[in-house]
């Protein structure tokens, strides 16, 4: 379970730890400077979970009109498996604009624990994205249908 964590929006003093969290969690992580851009867009809904006063996970998505596109989610190696994610993805949901229609992602098609993370949250396998990585690897494209 969660625990003590909470979830607040993300700023400027979260990027190092997040991007930290990010290089721990992916083969091609993002840069420190597509963090800061996505902090300072109006478009991004970018939230991090602190547990005892550290920033142990963070999820940002863009908003479009009538979609929105979860870009990041990654929760710290030694703090996964208590809900930390869950929460994360709840709040995302959660902090959507009401006219977002449905939320796309793409993960990888070998991240077999994204992949039963997602399902378990209600995405759907829309289609494959051919070497979509740098290193060739396939994409999912995944979808969550929203209903208000
Ligand atoms: C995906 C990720 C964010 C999940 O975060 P988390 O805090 O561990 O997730 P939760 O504890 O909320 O897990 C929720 C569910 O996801 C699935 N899940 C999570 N970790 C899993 C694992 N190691 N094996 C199988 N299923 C797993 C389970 O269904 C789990 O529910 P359960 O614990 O009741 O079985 C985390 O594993 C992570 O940071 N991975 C690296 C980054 C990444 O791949 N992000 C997605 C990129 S598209």
């Amino acid at each position: 379970m969660s625990g003590t964590a909470t979830i607040r929006r993300a700023a400027l003093n979260d990027l190092l730890a997040v991007y930290n969290i990010e290089r721990q969690s992916f083969n091609h992580p993002y840069g420190l400077v597509v963090f800061l851009t996505l902090l300072t867009s109006p478009s991004s809904l970018f939230l991090v979970a602190e547990d005892a006063g550290k920033v142990v996970g963070y999820a940002v998505a863009r908003v479009d009109e009538g979609s929105a596109l979860l870009l990041s989610i990654a929760v710290h190696p030694q703090h996964r498996r208590r809900g930390i994610g869950a929460l994360l993805l709840r709040s995302i949901i959660r902090q959507l604009p009401e006219e977002v229609e449905y939320l796309d992602l793409q993960v990888a098609v070998s991240n077999r624990v994204a992949i039963s993370f997602y399902e378990k949250h209600g995405f759907e396998k829309i289609r494959i994205i051919p070497r979509y990585y740098k290193d060739g690897e396939d994409a999912y494209l995944m979808r969550l249908a929203l209903t208000s």
